[in-house]
């Protein structure tokens, strides 16, 4: 499962692809607001560190959207353009397959909306699980329901496991069989850790100091 961090923050990007662990980078347009700055530049800066960098349309027309996608695929070959779950966003999929522009689905909430995105020719969908477990549903059961559908198939589009709030999302979404995780910075840091590995590391640590004193 490849594993993307969700974020605008650059130095959040370097630390954790650091680790050689990280595969990409998806920002929304509420990730920016929090950042700041320039955006062309953050999302040029994270292509550096990364494959993929996801960078979101901010028009709801097809007209514009397509507007948005042409430039910001431009801006360099590792950006993905992320376009929302609606009708306008459909025909912006089909138009960026057509010419050969990636593309992340976002908001996607259903499975019929996942087979949507996935026919109109997005390489990516991303299904929101935290936010139906907001709204007191099972958000992995979405993520359980599609990789079911997925297995009927042969879409070749990707299930990006979106809107993670804890280590647990992410090690069952591994468990599903989805193609990509992506992860919030607070979440990825706690992906390294377990007690009993500081404690046994302790023990060694302790031991050893024994070993050299003989
Ligand atoms: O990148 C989109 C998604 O991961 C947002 O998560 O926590 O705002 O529901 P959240």
């Amino acid at each position: 499962m490849k594993l993307f961090l969700d974020t605008a923050n650059t130095a959040q990007v370097a630390e954790i692809a650091a680790w050689g662990v990280l595969d990409g980078v998806t920002t929304n347009p509420s990730l920016v607001a929090k950042e700041g700055g320039d955006f062309k530049k953050t999302v040029l800066t994270m292509c550096k560190l990364v494959p993929n960098v996801s960078a979101q349309v901010t028009a709801t027309t097809f007209e514009e959207m397509k507007k948005q996608a042409v430039e910001m695929s431009g801006w360099h070959k590792r950006v993905v353009v992320k376009v929302p779950m609606t009708v306008e966003g459909l025909k912006t999929l089909h138009y960026c397959r057509g010419k050969g522009i990636r593309t992340n689905t976002t908001l996607v909430f259903s499975v019929n909306q996942a087979i949507l995105a996935a026919k109109a020719g997005a390489n990516i969908i991303s299904p929101f699980i935290g936010r139906l477990d907001d709204i007191g549903q099972d958000g992995m059961e979405l993520i359980a329901e599609i990789m079911q559908a997925w297995s009927h198939y042969d879409f070749q589009t990707e299930v990006l496991v979106a809107s993670t709030r804890h280590p647990r999302h992410i090690a069952d979404a591994a468990m599903l069989g989805a193609h990509i995780c992506t992860v919030p910075y607070d979440v990825f840091k706690k992906l390294p850790l377990h007690s009993l590995t500081d404690i046994g590391l302790q023990k060694f640590l302790k031991d050893w100091e024994s070993v050299k004193k003989k």
